[in-house]
């Protein structure tokens, strides 16, 4: 994956390869350099789904920032593993804990065990997500309980847990202004309707009013929630759809801005969501689409 823009791509993969090599620095390491302020110091963070994908940049952009992280895994625990060996490594703080968020009981052990490793918690990502596509009339029950399941009612568990800490402890003013701050992974397909994938656009619908709504409800309390709505972008999710030139060729016709998306973008954008730079935003999904959400095709059209 990369955690740069595409423009210093090939360069870091050479110097990463260089640096394994040498056995002296990491991609981690230069990732930090992209934060000298630390916006995040002396924060604890918590991203759901971490070990791959949005999550991981995300998780590795909040280190670099100066976040003492917690790695959600459900499987893959050595992808979990390496990742917060290469962030330690880099002079940040790093836990992996399993959890299955949809999971009640799972979801309050992983808090427990952050609590046990930091203390508290000052950001939460609720990132946790997945697609099981089908025509509606032969979706079956469990597709749509499972997809509901892992996008909505776990970014509901993830974000009441963090709720009851930060109302616990209030804000301490030398960490953040805020008293918390959750950022919920939503998609372009919160407003733009999905056929073949029922389950997953009603969960993303359903992550922008459970933001909105628990945005409205914990404001005074200084707790700001906010979405992240990524268009296409490269991960393992929807490899299909960019992996062969003619597949790449079909997807950029939806992206104005003609390029398809790299973890990276959406790793900053959580850092700025998660920082005291943001501190007036609450309720607000920020697309980070490449202006999918502007119907490209009236560009030419209607
Ligand atoms: C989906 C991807 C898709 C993108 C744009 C995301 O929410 O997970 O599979 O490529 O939206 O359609």
């Amino acid at each position: 994956m990369s955690l740069y823009p595409p423009y210093t791509r090939i360069t870091k993969k050479v110097k990463r390869m260089t640096a394994t090599v040498e056995g002296v620095g990491s991609l981690q390491a230069e990732l930090r350099d992209r934060y000298p302020h630390q916006p995040l110091k002396n924060q604890k963070a918590l991203v759901t789904g971490a070990n791959s994908g949005i999550g991981e940049a995300v998780v590795r952009h909040l280190a670099a920032a100066g976040a003492s992280v917690v790695v959600n895994y459900v499987a893959n625990e050595p992808a979990a593993a390496a990742i917060v060996n290469e962030i330690k490594a880099a002079g940040g703080e790093a836990v992996a804990i399993q959890a299955d968020v949809s999971k009640e009981d799972q979801v309050q052990a992983m808090f427990a065990a952050m609590y046990e490793a930091y203390g508290t918690i000052d950001i939460l990502v609720n990132n946790a997500g997945l697609q099981k596509d089908s025509a509606f009339a032969d979706m079956t029950l469990d597709q749509w309980n499972f997809v509901l399941g892992v996008n909505l009612t776990g970014q509901f568990l993830c974000a009441r847990e963090a709720v009851r800490e930060f109302l616990r402890r209030g804000i301490k003013p030398e960490v953040s202004s805020a008293a918390g701050k959750i950022i919920c992974m939503s998609s372009v397909h919160e407003v733009i309707p999905w056929a073949g994938h029922a389950n997953y656009a009603a969960s993303k619908g359903g992550v922008m009013l459970l933001m909105k709504s628990l945005a409205q409800e914990v404001a005074p309390k200084k707790i700001r929630v906010n979405s992240i709505g990524p268009g296409a972008i490269k991960t393992p999710i929807n490899r299909s759809a960019w992996d062969t030139p003619q597949a790449e060729a079909e997807l950029l016709k939806l992206i104005p801005y003609e390029r398809v998306g790299e973890s990276s973008d959406i790793g900053r954008a959580a850092v700025w969501l998660a920082s005291d730079d943001s501190d007036y935003v609450t309720g607000v999904t920020l697309f980070v689409d490449g202006g999918m959400t502007l119907y490209p095709g009236f560009a030419t059209g209607g």
